[in-house]
């Protein structure tokens, strides 16, 4: 049992101090090495670990190929400023390899797992010589996984697997007794930008997790496009989470006066506290208007577009 500590009773300097000195007990005269997505968890971790290890931690952006429009940029151009150098690793070939003729989403995720933590993370690993993972897992990535609502990538201990014996490097999970409030609070105090906070969350299968089927280059381009728009069409409104999904079936449209079997977008816009419910955003229609408008216009093949209008439960807000 993980003795979670709560965002209001979270005493960052405090913690910090404890993590820094376990993580530099932990690793001693070695080295280490985290993977950086951008997302709150792991940049929070890595500023942690960087606070203990300095240059014995090696930080990596890998590029996977399922990321949004110019994240890899983005994240290392953000943390070089920070004072952080990241290496980002091109990935992108192992991952749709895997990724390949998958259809069934619990297998999606177990490939992009795999393919991570065994394949491109181990060559990367023992390419470093590093013997010691710096990982962003947080209490809630624990409870869904163990409660088998969802396979969340980062959870192996609780399931039984030893990361030692499966991958050859142990994992350090510092964040492991906060949930995501915590993680904020705490990012804050080691000094991540505001930028960074204010972004909505995003899931660890990325993209993968919003194409429904096989998650092929072109249909992650596809579902990575129609992304772009929706984000750049909701910035800024209160919601909790918007999204673009890309569905398996297709439907007769036309374009040019010619028949076009093409492709369907679904956009999702949630409200929610923490995620564990959730309820579509009653967004005005002209602006779905303008979203589909623009996803039409901007996203070739695609010839229909939907808004979502069930809950969570019995939906998850991704759809894979
Ligand atoms: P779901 O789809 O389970 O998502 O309602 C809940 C929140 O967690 C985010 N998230 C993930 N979802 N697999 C997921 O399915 C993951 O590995 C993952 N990581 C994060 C998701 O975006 C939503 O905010």
């Amino acid at each position: 049992m993980i003795q979670e500590i709560r965002a209001e009773e979270l005493d960052c300097e405090r913690f910090i101090a404890e993590q820094v000195r376990e993580i530099r007990g932990a690793v001693g005269e070695g080295t280490a090495i985290n993977a950086l997505s951008g997302g709150v968890d792991s940049s929070t971790v890595t500023l942690l670990g960087h606070r203990a290890l300095g240059r014995k931690l090696r930080t990596v952006f890998i590029q996977n190929g399922l990321m949004r429009q110019g994240e890899a940029e983005r994240v290392s151009s953000l943390f070089r400023s920070l004072g952080v150098a990241v290496e980002v690793v091109d990935a992108r070939d192992e991952f749709f390899t895997a990724l390949a003729g998958i259809s069934d989403p619990e297998q999606k995720r177990e490939a992009i797992t795999q393919t991570f933590y065994k394949k491109v993370f181990g060559r990367i690993v023992r390419e470093s010589g590093a013997r010691h993972l710096l990982q962003g897992t947080i209490l809630t990535d624990v409870d869904e996984t163990v409660a088998g609502i969802k396979r969340q990538h980062n959870v192996f201990a609780q399931l039984g697997i030893d990361p030692q014996a499966a991958f050859g490097y142990s994992i350090l999970e510092p964040l492991l007794r906060l949930r995501k409030d915590g993680v904020r609070k705490l990012g804050r105090a080691l000094g991540l930008p505001e930028e960074l906070f204010a972004r909505i969350p995003f899931p660890g299968p990325a993209l993968a997790a919003r194409v429904i089927g096989e998650a092929t280059r072109e249909r992650v381009e596809t579902v990575r496009q129609a992304t772009a728009v929706v984000e750049e069409l909701l910035a800024g409104i209160p919601a909790f989470q918007y999204l673009a999904i890309l569905h398996e079936d297709r439907v007769t449209g036309m374009r040019a006066g010619r028949r076009q079997f093409g492709q369907q977008v679904e956009v999702r816009c949630w409200d929610s506290v923490d995620a564990r419910q959730a309820s579509p955003t009653r967004l005005p229609f002209e602006l779905l208007e303008r979203i589909a408008a623009a996803i039409l216009e901007r996203v070739p093949g695609v010839v229909s577009v939907t808004y979502n209008i069930a809950t969570k439960p019995p939906s998850t807000i991704e759809a894979v």
